[in-house]
Order: C-alpha cells, then structure tokens, then sequence
C-alpha cells in the first residue's frame, strides 16, 4: 500500500493525494526572481535559523540582565541577538541593525538594508520546551524606528518540531521548511504557491491575563466561542500566530486594563507579522487602525495588536468603536 502523505499548511510539496502534486521550489530561487539582493540577505537569515535551533539545548540557563522592557533575558536571548546583529552589519548588506534586545541602534560603514529583530520571540518558552521564533522585518535604505508601511519585507522562522520559515515579499507570503540539500534559503523547500488564510476562520487565541482584558476584548472572545471558534494559546508569538496564519481566525495581544498599549513592540513584533499578516490577504490592526500606518516614535513603542482574517478584525475594531458593545451592556 502507498504511503499517505501528510498534507502540512502551505509546504505540501509532495504526492498528494487530493489533486496535483506541487513542484517543489528552492526559497532562494523563489526570492532571486523577487530581489537578488533581498535574497542573498534572506539566505543569511536562514542560515543563521538553523544556527540558532542547534543552539537551543545548549544554552538553556538564565542571565542576571534585563532589556529595555525590564524583561529577564535568557543566555539564549543574548547569544542570538549577539550571532544575528554580528553576522549582518558583517555581511555587506545591512547598513543598520536594531533588536529588542539593544537599546540602540547599531550601524556597518556600508549595505542597503536596515533590519529590526526580535532574535529569539518567545524565550519564556525554553523552560517547558515550547514554541519559539526569529521575527525580522526589512527596510530598504531606512532610519529606525520605520513605519510598517515602509517594509520592503518581512519574516519569521518557527523553531517547532521542524523550523518554518514564513516570509512575506511583496508578491506575498511563502512558507518553506529546511527539507531539501544545500545550505540556507537553498536548503529551504517550498510549494512555491503564495500563502493565504483560509477563509473561514477556526481558531483564535488572546494574551495577556483574562483578568486584565477590558470588557470589548473578553466581549469579542465569547462571540467567538459562539461561533465555535478553538482558543488555542502557547506563550509564543510566531507559534500562536502561525496556527492563525494556517487554519484562520484570530490573534491578538491586546490592549490590557492596566497596559493600554499592550505588550508587543512595534517595530520589532507588531510591524513585521502585521505586514506577513496583509500580504497573506488578513488584516493586521491596532484597535483603532491599520497597524501599518502607526507613527513610529521610538524603538521600545508598544501597540496593541489584532492579526487575522478581514472579517474578524473588521468586526473587532467596530465593536472597540462603539460605546455599549456587541450586547450593549458595556459600561462606559
Ligand atoms: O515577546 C513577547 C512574548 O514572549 C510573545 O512571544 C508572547 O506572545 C507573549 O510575550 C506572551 O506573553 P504572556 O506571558 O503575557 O502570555
Ligand atoms: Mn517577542
């Protein structure tokens, strides 16, 4: 009996078994069509993913420091945003690097990219071995802080049972894994077909304490409930949103009661899956309006953010629009 093929979100590059097989396609050769450039640079962040990944299990321990947003860095956070910030103002390509893990900017003599970073998304989640991420957004020739209308393109890498790379370029989003031969973006195999959500959304998942959610937020999460929708919630951003990317619905970490802007950083979080999050047909907001559009003020802006299908989102910022709320009992 043939074996049956496991059909995985957006990379299932082999023998179908509904429909035609996808060609298998090189994300090097994918971007090298796009940008030349852009995909030598993406090549290096690929490479530096598989880097980091082997890295996990060595380096598992706490630091004594803390960054910008008094948040306790593990060594993993430091290694990685030391390995990423020194491997691209090396590389010739990148002119200026910012992390959320530095509290400035640092610059190379030469190279047309900026890049933001967030090196190690989700760090909490190495104690119980949970999902983690690289985010990096891509500007062309920009200062940072940049507004997210301003991305020339943006990326993830999904450090789960295998790493997904999710990379948004203007043509839209692809999603490839390391399963081919070669070194990185060659050794990244995609389906070569641009990423969409799925119409129908079927989960959802919401940060910060249920406690501390304002009354639209929890309001919002019981219509989805209503409507059948899963919470599903791991503590990781890439890895909660890629389950939003993949099967449809609804992601934020939201406004809170006592942290009106949220917790994710503009530049380094909210930006760059807002922009994979429109690029793949979806909806990326603050609440209030285009997560995109936001004025950039500084390296450390918080805002919150709402990610996912058109109509969900849209439906969301109405109801923050309104005064008394989806059942009009909203006080206030
Ligand atoms: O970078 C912030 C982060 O680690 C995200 O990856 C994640 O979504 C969030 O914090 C989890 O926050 P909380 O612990 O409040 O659920
Ligand atoms: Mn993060």
């Amino acid at each position: 009996m043939a074996a049956k093929s496991i059909r995985r979100c957006g990379l299932s590059w082999r023998n179908e078994e509904v429909g035609a097989p996808m060609a298998a396609r090189k994300l090097r050769e994918l971007l090298e069509t796009e940008d030349r450039s852009l995909s030598k640079l993406v090549d290096l962040l690929a490479e530096l993913s598989l880097r980091i990944v082997r890295e996990i299990p060595r380096t598992l321990g706490m630091t004594e420091g803390v960054n910008v947003y008094g948040e306790q860095q593990t060594e993993l956070d430091v290694w990685s945003n030391g390995l990423l910030t020194k491997r691209l103002l090396r590389s010739g390509l990148v002119r200026q690097v910012a992390s959320e893990e530095m509290e400035t900017v640092m610059n190379a003599d030469h190279g047309e990219y900026t890049v933001a970073l967030d090196p190690l998304d989700g760090s909490s989640n190495i104690r119980t071995n949970n999902l983690m991420g690289t985010i990096v957004g891509i500007y062309h020739d920009k200062a940072l802080p940049a507004s997210g209308r301003d991305l020339l393109s943006a990326l993830y890498f999904l450090y789960g049972p295998y790493v997904e790379a999710v990379v948004g370029v203007k043509s839209g989003v692809y999603l490839a894994a390391p399963a081919g031969r070669g070194t990185g973006a060659a050794k990244f195999i995609s389906n070569g077909e641009p990423h969409r959500l799925p119409q129908k959304g079927s989960v959802y998942g919401i940060g910060g304490s249920r406690d501390k959610w304002t009354e639209k937020v929890r309001e919002f999460a019981n219509t989805l409930e209503m409507r059948k929708l899963k919470f599903r919630y791991g503590g990781s951003f890439v890895g909660d949103y890629n389950q939003v990317l993949c099967s449809g619905g609804f992601f934020a970490y939201p406004e809170l009661l006592d942290a009106p802007d949220g917790k994710y950083r503009l530049q380094f979080e909210s930006n760059p899956i807002g922009y994979i999050t429109e690029r793949a047909g979806g909806k990326a907001s603050t609440g209030k309006g285009n997560i995109l559009d936001v004025e950039p003020r500084s390296l450390s802006q918080r805002a919150p953010t709402y990610l996912g299908n058109k109509d969900l989102v849209s439906e969301f910022e109405e109801l923050s629009s309104t005064t008394a709320g989806l059942f009009g009992n909203a006080k206030g």
